[in-house]
């Protein structure tokens, strides 16, 4: 995938992480709008599907000498990223909402994309995007939340911190294995 393509995605990806945010009321003893609060972490836990099972095909199809490091990581990101959507259903139904799990839509609802990658280096670079994808989108939702839902600011902030990490981690991958080929 190509610098520019990718430009254009996180354009468009801002642009949908925005609907919801703008179309914000306020109610009452809540500080934020409930509904697109609920509509905002299920785009999120939406992500976070896709991102599971964007991993677990790369764990499953990673092979050859350099492949082991990146399949420990990512069996490891799978599961982190599993505890992510479950944070996020949990956080959904404490405020009242139903998680949507269903598959239909998925992709459209996701921030970040399921791309399969050929080689090692493309998966672990998708991968990279994806994370980075996923950094710039929760950072706005952060913003959005503010002081007006400190808990589910809370828990997007521990899944960003995480997300930081992944991305960190494919970084350092993706060098590994451009040096060892
Ligand atoms: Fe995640
Ligand atoms: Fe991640």
């Amino acid at each position: 995938m190509s610098e520019q393509t990718f430009l254009t995605d996180i354009k468009t990806i801002r642009e949908r992480a925005r609907q919801h945010i703008e179309d914000g009321a306020v109610t009452e003893g809540y500080g934020a709008d409930r509904e697109t609060v609920i509509n905002i972490l299920n785009e999120a836990l939406a992500t976070e599907i896709v991102c599971v099972l964007r991993y677990k095909r790369h764990y499953y199809m990673a092979d050859g000498l350099s492949s082991s490091i990146a399949k420990g990581e990512f069996l490891e990101h799978a599961q982190e990223e599993q505890q992510h959507a479950d944070q996020l259903a949990e956080r959904i139904t404490q405020l009242g909402g139903a998680p949507n799990f269903s598959p239909e839509g998925l992709l459209s609802r996701s921030h970040s994309e399921y791309a399969e990658g050929e080689t090692l280096e493309e998966m672990i670079k998708e991968d990279l995007i994806a994370e980075r994808i996923a950094i710039d989108s929760y950072r706005e939702i952060i913003t959005y939340l503010g002081d007006k839902d400190p808990t589910s600011r809370r828990v997007m902030e521990e899944i960003l911190a995480q997300e930081e990490e992944h991305a960190d981690d494919m970084a350092s991958l993706l060098e590994g294995v451009r040096t060892s080929t």
